[in-house]
């Protein structure tokens, strides 16, 4: 199996790398790719050896079986087609196809079942989505969702490699963040569109009813960035059709695939480095016995990102 990441020395791309050998992901060869804007060479280390870093560029594409990309939009829309050209599947984590009718958008717990044989690019959720997603698609099966609230505390790490230092540095001058993070929330991810929605939310919205494929779902999203280094939360308010229990929620949650349901108020470095969805603080509002409140945190770079796409690759073959 000849493996490539595109992106190999960001924050999800080596995260990549460290669950490719933790899970034993059969690789014979592997490719790693990165900017050519970085000088001297650069190396990384798999299964205790080390392997160069190549940039990446149209003219020296190799034959790979799978390609897993996680270097933004710009390159994913440049090169994912070049490598599904030579003979990659390419499991895509930037926002350049998730959106499209015809590219499968999966989280294999999810929807596995949407991909096609003929299917050669594959794109992965954007991280808050993920783990809001994984969570309603067993809610769901308890009684139809009216409505689907979510406020989401989102980590540094989500913004990569210059959202982590920006959280270190105050004024830090190459901070990917519209204010400054350093001991501050900032209630806006990504540009405003005309309807006062910035990005993220936008994403999750109308990503979460592709994968949920209920493409009139009444959810709204807020997004907040937080001074927070890794794993992101989120306050989710879930209005159903019918009457359900908090035994019945718990029950269909503890027993769901990759969902962990905990009495110990989950937060973001109890779920750091960790590839569940941890679920707390369940409960009913006062006032109506279908209106469900959760708490919901996972690890923006395994789930949210690496370990998602892995496990479609695994999935995949
Ligand atoms: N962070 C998250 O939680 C998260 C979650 C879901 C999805 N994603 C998506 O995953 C992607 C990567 O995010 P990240 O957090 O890992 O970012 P990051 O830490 O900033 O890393 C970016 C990576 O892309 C590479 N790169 C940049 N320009 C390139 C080019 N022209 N050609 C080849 N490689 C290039 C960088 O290489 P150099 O070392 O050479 O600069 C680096 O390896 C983004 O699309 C992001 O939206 C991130």
């Amino acid at each position: 199996m000849k493996v490539g990441i595109v992106g190999a020395t960001g924050l999800v791309g080596r995260t990549m790398l460290s669950i490719l050998e933790e899970r034993g992901f059969s690789v014979d060869e592997l490719y790693l790719f990165a900017s050519g804007t970085v000088k001297g060479r650069r190396e990384l280390v798999f299964k205790g050896e080390n392997i160069p870093v190549e940039p990446i560029e149209e003219d020296n594409i190799p034959y790979l079986d799978i390609a897993l990309f996680s270097a933004g939009s710009e390159v994913s829309r440049r090169l994912a087609p070049l490598f599904v050209k030579n003979g990659a599947i390419v499991i895509d984590n930037s926002s350049a196809f998730r959106m499209e009718k015809d590219i499968p958008l999966v989280v294999p717990e999810v929807n596995i079942d949407v991909i096609r044989k003929s299917d050669r690019l594959i794109a992965n959720p954007n991280c808050s989505t993920i783990q809001l997603v994984l969570v309603l698609h067993y809610l769901r099966k308890l009684s139809p969702l009216v409505r689907v609230d979510v406020v989401t505390m989102q980590a540094t790490s989500g913004a990569g490699r210059r959202g982590l230092s920006a959280m270190f540095i105050e004024g830090y001058s190459q901070s990917p963040f519209q204010k400054d993070i350093f001991e501050n929330l900032i209630p806006q991810i990504g540009e405003f569109s005309l309807d006062g929605f910035c990005e993220e939310e936008r994403k999750i919205i109308f990503e979460s009813r592709k994968i949920l494929g209920e493409p009139e779902l009444k959810l709204l999203a807020t997004t907040v960035r937080v001074p927070v280094r890794n794993a992101h939360s989120e306050v989710v308010t879930v209005e159903f059709e019918n009457e359900v229990s908090i035994e019945e929620i718990r029950n269909i949650l503890g027993d769901a695939p990759g969902i962990s349901v905990t009495d110990n108020i989950p937060t973001p470095r109890d779920a750091d480095g960790k590839d569940d969805v941890f679920v707390g603080r369940i409960r009913k509002a006062m006032f109506s016995d279908r209106i469900v409140l959760l708490w919901i945190v996972a690890d923006n770079l395994r789930k949210g990102a690496a370990l998602n796409a892995i496990q479609i690759a695994e999935r995949l073959l």
